[in-house]
């Protein structure tokens, strides 16, 4: 460990983790360099388009933007950690309606129409525009991902019904 090194510990997907690096590193290459995490993306590196989104301690962040030193005993969420065993209705959503073309925004989509839908359990069209209005998409035009998300919302009252 390097004089400007520190070591620290934060809980990723559920598990323990001890990470080293400079305080100031981004939260995103640790996550897909150190923990070998690649499903967050990078795409601008300055915090306008939403693909490198995590969730900290419940809140979406865009990790390009997040020190190393701010995960420090927090807990984090990345797209590995949703869906695990069963697809997330929010994913099997962006499967059956077309909502991930490329697949770069995608991470952070999910993992922000998750956030979403934590939040607000039956939200309007408008709350799925404004919750996923920090990401950005190149290929799909939104339409089928905020299809996508509302779909979601019925199959989840669906499966709370039956
Ligand atoms: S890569 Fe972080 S917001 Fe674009
Ligand atoms: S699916 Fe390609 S950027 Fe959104």
């Amino acid at each position: 460990m390097d004089s400007h090194s520190v070591q620290l510990r934060c809980r990723v997907n559920g598990d323990e983790v001890t990470v080293q690096g400079h305080p100031l590193s981004r939260l995103l290459d640790v996550l897909r360099t150190s923990l070998h995490l690649t499903g967050t993306k990078e795409g601008c590196g300055e915090g306008e388009c939403g693909a490198c989104g995590v969730l900290i301690d419940g809140r979406l962040v865009n990790s390009c933007l997040v020190p190393l030193l701010h995960a420090d005993g927090a807990s984090i969420v990345t797209i590995e950690g949703i869906g695990v065993g069963k697809l997330h209705a929010v994913q099997q959503a962006f499967l059956e309606h077309g909502g991930a073309q490329c697949g770069i925004c995608t991470p952070g989509m999910v993992l922000a129409a998750v956030n979403l839908l934590d939040r607000i359990p039956n939200p309007s069209m408008d709350d799925v525009r404004i919750a996923l209005s920090g990401n950005l998409c190149r290929c799909t035009g939104y339409v089928r991902i905020f299809e996508s998300v509302l779909s979601a919302v019925q199959a989840q009252r669906a499966a709370a019904t039956s």
